[in-house]
């Protein structure tokens, strides 16, 4: 009966989701949920050469980039190529970007994730996982640039469930969205999925002084999907949270695999203490699996447990003081609130209601504090500095504000339309801010003039600094922002040339008189040097097949003097900033004459920065 219940409510709300809600809303642009206007434009308005208050990082999507924002002007202020060539930095085009984004040439960039020194953003690195291609990648926020890329993940498949730093950066989560045979290769039978396919979730190990990401743990799970996660703070500063879907194991073989992914009523929330994954590891409780130490929690006693949630959870958070793990079952009108200290009670007395796989199932009623009525279709949770929940409705297009403790619904306000993740200011961390939330919205129709079919994401700022939310600014994005991270400006301070004693490239010159062709060969080298307004050499004579490498060095070191190095009909495309330097390699494989130029607006001189590839055929 209550399976039946539970699949009626689903189909209604997918049926809402695909026939009304939004759509029929179109016309509403204008009149939807709106604030009082001179209001909303005193709070946003930051007036030409004033600074905003916070950096907002929003994931790209299936762009591969992140999109850098300010708040509250909402203005778009920089784009940071991670996972996809770039040609406006030149990112993919130079040896060492290249080498880094190695054979791919794309990335969905999921969840952004800034490195935390005690639970907060200490704004040195972030992290962002490529759901795609199974890589964790790391930007350095001294720069703003992708240092490096690691994977794909060993055994990871789908990395999803992805970037949750715990409280000290000792760990990036990672984990698998789709189950797979393992190691990465093996072959199976889709009908074989209940006991030959696996998942597992990581733990990226992070450098402390570098940043530098290796492998630290994986753990292997039952075949689920893996989707969501976040990390313990405080007192569960040694656990790792995430949810999972499809605890039927079921595939799309006998019928629409919506349909037998969503039998039963819960799903689960799997807790891991990373503490004792170490422990495993260094007890030799782990096998070789795909390369990497994996354990499986079967022989590993304490590594890992499941609390029964809601079915087909999707996001779980962390309350700012650590005690409350929220999980948000997305078909239905409740988030679930587990307490940290019953979990831990309940894992004390085997309190479990049987296993899967060898993991144990906590005891659903002796683990929950509260079912929050939150309303239809809860995704994401995020916090505020006045012990206040915000849950984004994707159902409902609506964000709940909820007090924790009580557990009550204190306000709700619309947004348009469909919110899928909502990023509060410093909102999932020890020590939230308050004071603004940025809804990411799946459809934007109607809210800005069109653009044809391909339509932009829509992007709110919601003022929560009162007892009733706000709506501040609708701003727009490329597609796609899951997950975002707000951080107070004065936590960046960037740097906006590369000091000279810093450039440590081999091939670096940075007086012309270094400026050099040297030939080894059919391998030609070139020492070249980008300052206002020329290149030096500025022709290369090379023959056909040659092996070209130039050095290109910016020696300007003054804000703002890139130069780019675009090369005709050879597909070359880079840009120094000041002070760099970048390696360009290619074969010469058409004779002729073939005209470089700088790319990047420097100086009144700029279209004279030019030279010649001169190929002897
Ligand atoms: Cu150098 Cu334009």
């Amino acid at each position: 009966m209550r399976t039946k219940i539970f699949v009626l409510i689903g189909l209604a709300l997918l049926i809402g989701v695909v026939i009304g809600i939004g759509c029929g809303e179109k016309k509403e642009g204008r009149t939807g949920a709106r604030s009082d206007v001179q209001e909303a434009a005193l709070k946003t308005y930051v007036a030409p050469g004033d600074m905003d208050e916070y950096y907002l990082f929003l994931s790209g999507g299936h762009s591969g980039q992140v999109y850098v924002y300010a708040v509250p002007s909402m203005r778009h202020i920089s784009t940071i190529p991670v996972f996809t060539p770039y040609p406006a930095t030149g990112y993919g085009f130079d040896k060492e970007s290249k080498e880094m984004l190695g054979e791919f040439t794309w990335g969905d960039a999921h969840h952004p994730a800034i490195s935390e020194t005690n639970g907060d953003y200490d704004g040195r690195w972030m992290f962002i996982s490529d759901n795609a291609n199974n890589r964790m990648a790391r930007i350095d926020l001294r720069d703003f640039k992708t240092k490096q890329i690691l994977g794909p993940l060993a055994n990871v498949s789908g990395n999803h469930c992805s970037s949750f730093v715990t409280e000290n950066t000792e760990y990036v989560l990672a984990g698998s969205r789709f189950s797979i045979p393992l190691p990465k290769g093996t072959y199976e039978k889709a009908e074989d999925y209940a006991t030959k396919f696996k998942g597992v979730v990581a733990g990226i190990a992070v450098d402390k002084t570098t940043g530098e990401m290796t492998l630290g743990w994986e753990v292997l799970m039952p075949p689920f999907n893996y989707d969501l996660g976040d990390a313990g703070k405080g007192p569960s500063a040694e656990w790792g949270f995430w949810t999972c879907y499809n605890s039927e194991r079921a595939t799309g073989l006998n019928d629409k695999f919506e349909v037998t992914s969503t039998q039963k009523d819960r799903d689960y929330v799997v807790a891991v203490n990373w503490k004792n994954a170490e422990k495993a590891i260094a007890d030799g409780k782990f096998k070789m699996l795909g390369g990497v130490k994996v354990i499986d929690p079967k022989d590993a006693e304490g590594v890992a447990y499941l609390l029964p949630a809601a079915k087909s959870p999707h996001g779980v958070d962390v309350s700012p003081d650590g005690k409350y793990i929220i999980a948000s079952g997305k078909l239905q009108s409740i988030t679930t609130v587990f307490n940290l200290e019953k979990m831990l009670t309940a894992i004390q007395n085997k309190d479990f209601t049987g296993n899967e796989d060898g993991i144990p199932v906590l005891n659903y009623d002796n683990v929950k504090d509260a079912e929050v009525n939150v309303g239809l279709g809860p995704l994401h949770t995020q916090f505020d500095d006045k012990g206040n929940a915000y849950t984004s409705l994707f159902v409902e297009s609506a964000v709940a504000k909820w007090k924790l403790g009580t557990w009550e619904v204190v306000d709700k306000i619309p947004v348009s339309y469909n919110i899928g993740h909502l990023c509060a200011a410093e909102g999932d961390t020890k020590n939230p801010d308050g004071k603004y939330l940025v809804a990411m919205n799946k459809l934007a129709h109607g809210r800005h003039v069109s653009v044809g079919p391909s339509q932009p994401e829509s992007s709110q700022l919601i003022d929560i600094g009162g007892e009733k939310m706000a709506l501040l600014y609708d701003s727009f994005t490329e597609p796609e922002p899951h997950y975002a991270q707000i951080i107070k400006a004065d936590k960046l301070t960037p740097i906006e040339v590369y000091p000279k004693e810093e450039n440590k490239h081999p091939q670096a010159i940075w007086d012309i008189k270094d400026a050099k062709v040297v030939r080894n060969g059919k391998n030609v080298e070139v020492y070249m040097i980008a300052v206002r307004s020329s290149f030096t050499p500025w022709q290369i004579e090379v023959n056909k097949g040659d092996k070209v490498t130039i050095y290109l060095s910016n020696i300007e070191q003054t804000t703002d003097e890139l130069h780019g190095f675009g090369l005709n009909e050879y597909n070359i495309n880079v840009v120094v900033d000041p002070g760099e330097t970048k390696t360009i390699e290619f074969v010469a494989n058409k004779a002729g004459v073939y005209p470089f130029y700088c790319t990047n607006f420097c100086s009144a001189l700029h279209q004279e920065m030019q030279g010649y590839l001169l190929v002897k055929g």
